[in-house]
């Protein structure tokens, strides 16, 4: 059997998660993470080079003798990691598993991923679209929803792009700050108008060499700050895998009216899709609606999907990078993990890093994803705001959780906080 060297872009709690799933594969050589963090240091080689200076990457493809490149975040794919690599003579033979600029788009533009959706007839709010010279029909256009407003800039924007305004008039306001004055910067030149949708979140995961797929477990995040799903927008605060709802009827229609539909869609129109596509669903009343499509994986859904693995997930990881993902298969544990997010205080707001993190060691039985740490004279320390991902697995839900929140309480850091009510919506 050939023994894979991989390297992983990315240095969150996703990578973490992955490159704890990929190191315990028969198949793994040698795993490089770029940059990594404090602990994706313990189980791969941490290359000190962002996720986006490519040139640095193609010295580490040849300096490692890389195999297959894993892309975790949207960044370097909308950049056009994929097109660098392949149309390199010198490192062209490297698989990746991460999309084109062009398949990114289904996350890189919210434009570019509604009308995609309305083409192939994939369930999701109604909407208009609009540039700066049409603030004018962009207010009009308000006229035809109830409130709150669902405004997005087209463009990335590190997930502050989506506003959610009760106010006619603030609504207004907002759209001539992001179509003239430069609120969100280039990315929010156009701005996207849809329908609220009042329902539950969930995220669905798939890995398709687009042609064929495979689904990972679903989760659901918990992205506002406070408890009770109060207060500001984060990266995510915990998550939550299997989620109840999402089984029999329900999973059908997302499999038959998103799943299908998408990759189908992508093919149809030429556009090679090697790498995941995170579906945003909404239940509304046991009907999914798409929120969003995103070209990676979630943070920290994966921190509570990659526990669920059985598989090798390397083996499937490399078989979709070489465009043979079909038979590929993913044994799944049955049982529950609730993973729960410890963040800097003040984060998503302004905090301080450089906090020595304390009681790791003393955590027995839950998996630790470190998101934002490094290393420092033998010490952990922060480096982000969200820190450190806690995940228990258990045969259901309370137990996982009340696992987790064990564990939790045998560290600190200064001004540490985290949410007591992960799950709280679910049973
Ligand atoms: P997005 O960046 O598109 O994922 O949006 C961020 C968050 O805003 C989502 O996770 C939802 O919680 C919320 N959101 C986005 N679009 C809608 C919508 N049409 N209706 C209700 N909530 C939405
Ligand atoms: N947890 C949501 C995301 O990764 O976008």
């Amino acid at each position: 059997m050939k023994k894979l060297r991989v390297l992983l872009l990315g240095g969150g709690g996703r990578e973490h998660a992955v490159a704890w799933k990929i190191s315990q594969s028969e198949m793994l050589d040698q795993l490089f993470v770029a940059p990594g963090n404090g602990g994706t240091q313990e189980i791969a080689t941490n290359l000190a080079f962002s996720e986006t200076d490519f040139e640095a990457l193609k010295s580490a493809l040849l300096d490692h003798k890389i195999d297959l490149v894993v892309v975790g975040p949207e960044a370097p794919l909308v950049l056009g990691v994929r097109e660098f690599i392949e149309q390199d003579a010198e490192i062209g033979h490297v698989k990746i598993v991460g999309p084109g600029k062009v398949g990114a788009q289904l996350e890189g533009s919210k434009s570019f991923s509604k009308q995609f959706m309305e083409r192939h007839n994939i369930p999701t709010a109604r909407f208009g679209e609009f540039n700066a010279s049409q603030l004018d029909e962009a207010v009009k256009f308000l006229d035809s929803f109830n409130p709150p407003y669902v405004i997005k800039a087209d463009g990335l924007a590190a997930g502050k792009g989506v506003l959610i305004i009760d106010d006619k008039q603030e609504a207004a306001d907002s759209l001539k700050e992001m179509l003239l004055d430069g609120k969100f910067g280039d990315a929010g030149t156009k701005v996207v108008i849809e329908e609220f949708l009042s329902g539950i979140e969930l995220s669905v995961f798939v890995l398709t060499d687009g042609k064929d797929y495979v689904i990972l477990p679903e989760a659901k995040d918990y992205k506002r700050i406070g408890e009770g799903d109060q207060g500001l927008n984060t990266g995510g605060m915990g998550s939550i895998s299997p989620v109840s709802f999402a089984k029999g009827a329900f999973m059908d229609k997302v499999i038959d009216r998103v799943v299908k539909p998408t990759v189908s869609g992508l093919k149809k129109e030429g556009i090679a899709y090697n790498g995941f596509i995170f579906i945003g669903l909404m239940n509304v009343n046991g009907e999914p609606q798409v929120i969003e499509y995103n070209c990676r994986l979630g943070d920290p859904e994966t921190e509570s999907v990659m526990p669920r693995i059985k598989s090798d997930f390397l083996n499937v990881l490399w078989n979709c990078g070489k465009g043979e993902i079909a038979g590929s298969e993913l044994l799944i544990d049955d049982r529950t993990a609730a993973c729960v997010m410890a963040v800097s205080g003040g984060y998503p707001e302004s905090y301080e890093k450089g906090k020595e993190i304390k009681g790791l060691s003393n955590v027995d039985g839950t998996l630790i994803f470190h998101a934002g740490t490094k290393s420092n004279d033998g010490k952990i320390i922060t480096s982000g705001g969200r820190v450190i991902a806690f995940t228990s697995l258990a045969e259901n839900l309370e137990d996982a959780l009340s696992k987790t929140y064990e564990s939790i309480s045998k560290i600190d850091f200064e001004k540490m906080y985290y949410r007591k009510d992960i799950g709280f919506d679910l049973n």
